[in-house]
């Protein structure tokens, strides 16, 4: 076999046989393929596209470059979930718990934050004491004790696509569905989930821009899941507003436990709750949707999925009191309010704008592994369609450096759109998208 032929072959819109695929990214993991040919079947892809079987075969190839995780000795069915990144999205805090108190397991691994999207990681670890970086073995006889248990990555999960990722980004390919699709798969499906809920995001503060785009991304990786023998759908909601109400990985713990004590933003309740009937059916607890929302409702009423949450922070070495005392949680030297220079509706909260003011007050990172402030960030004080008065606060602002907080505030400024007409506010979720719609 030879690079180049095949590099034709889907330069004329053919599809690559598996043993093809196989040839081409291990031929490039292992240095035998050079970038300008990689490129050259990126770039060929991204015109041409790939048929679904295509995509899985690539998908599986990639999720087998590396690592794996086998969680086959955790009993029962292991879904996980994964949303392609918001701002104010600290669902995992909140579904996490809810679905391991009824009795499924989680197994998770997350990621750091990057660019103005927060990470799971992060987020916990600005819980005093709360240790990320379990070991295999104590991860999964942490799920088997527990129900639950939430770690960062270890060793080195599907490598291919950290390669390819990482050359799409500098080709101008990475805009392209199935490229996009069998990426995150990948990486997925090498954590070792036997099922998947997606949240794939739409609007300004997306990866997905329209909601077109987005049901397509979303529709092409249930249908990997499925191709690849992994239960799967995907819910398509809204990102023109972030989803919770508090940006900042303190911050957003804090929301995460308000919500699980019934106190969250309405919105991101309501996604937490479908994202964890998806999550029970698909582990079997049961087929009746109505059934499924109201195990979640009553785990959230009665405590449960609360208490759940503080069984993981002291498993994991953390200080367990915070859910009482959120004083316990880092809390930043400075707050200012933004008073809003008019009255009128609130007609837009530009989630990408927030985004990078909470990564200006430090809460995200430009870089992988620059340093972050747990503490800071914002709490928005208003939502879309929100009537204000001249001089309310629009939003809160925390910082540890007065300089950071005199940039945030101007950025934060720039967010809000008022005026005279009340928007329609777009709903939090758009679409499900289920293995048998595609
Ligand atoms: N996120 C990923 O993990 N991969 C992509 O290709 C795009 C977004
Ligand atoms: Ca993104």
């Amino acid at each position: 076999m030879h690079a180049v032929d095949l590099i034709q072959k889907k330069r004329d819109g053919q599809r690559l046989s598996r043993a093809e695929l196989e040839f081409l990214i291990q031929g490039y993991v292992e240095g035998r393929i050079p970038d300008y040919q990689m490129a050259a079947w990126a770039m060929a892809v991204y015109f041409q596209g790939m048929e679904p079987e295509e995509i899985t075969d690539l998908t599986l190839i990639m999720a087998h470059s590396g690592d794996t995780l086998d969680l086959s000795s955790i009993h029962g069915v292991k879904v996980d979930k994964h949303s392609t990144g918001g701002v104010g999205d600290t669902t995992t805090l909140i579904v996490a718990p809810l679905v391991a108190s009824c009795g499924i397991p989680v197994a998770k691994m997350s990621g750091r934050g990057l660019g103005h999207t927060g990470g799971t990681v992060d987020k916990l670890e600005s819980i005093p004491g709360f240790r990320v970086d379990l070991q295999p073995q104590e991860f999964i006889s942490q799920v088997n004790r527990l129900g639950l248990s939430l770690v960062g990555q270890t060793g080195q999960l599907a490598p291919a696509d950290k390669l390819l990722y990482a050359l799409r980004d500098v080709t101008a390919t990475v805009e392209s569905i199935p490229l996009i699709a069998s990426s995150i798969m990948s990486k997925k499906i090498a954590a070792g989930a036997d099922g998947f809920v997606l949240d794939v995001k739409v609007g300004q503060g997306a990866f997905m821009k329209t909601e077109a785009d987005a049901v397509q991304l979303a529709a092409t990786m249930v249908q990997i899941g499925t191709l690849a023998g992994r239960v799967t759908v995907a819910l398509v909601t809204d990102m023109n507003q972030p989803l919770g109400t508090r940006i900042g990985n303190a911050l957003e713990v804090k929301e995460a436990i308000l919500t699980l004590k019934g106190d969250g933003s309405p919105r991101l309740r309501e996604l937490c709750v479908q994202l964890s009937v998806e999550m029970l059916l698909l582990a079997g607890k049961t087929q009746d949707r109505h059934e499924a929302e109201r195990l979640v409702e009553e785990r959230l009423k009665n405590g449960d999925g609360l208490e759940k949450f503080r069984q993981l922070i002291e498993a994991q070495g953390g200080e367990g009191r915070v859910i009482e005392d959120l004083t316990l949680l880092p809390q930043a030297n400075y707050s200012q309010d933004i008073p809003a220079p008019k009255g009128g509706f609130i007609q837009a909260i530009d989630p990408l704008t927030i985004g990078i003011c909470a990564m200006e007050l430090g809460a995200g990172r430009e870089q992988k592994d620059a340093p972050i402030d747990l503490a800071v960030g914002l709490e928005l004080q208003t939502q879309l369609g929100d009537s204000v008065q001249k001089g309310a606060s629009l939003a809160k602002l925390y910082a540890n450096d007065p300089q950071a907080m005199e940039r945030a505030a101007a950025l934060a400024k720039e967010a809000f759109t008022i005026g005279a007409e009340k928007p329609v506010v777009p709903p939090t979720i758009y679409r499900k998208i289920l293995a048998e719609d595609v």
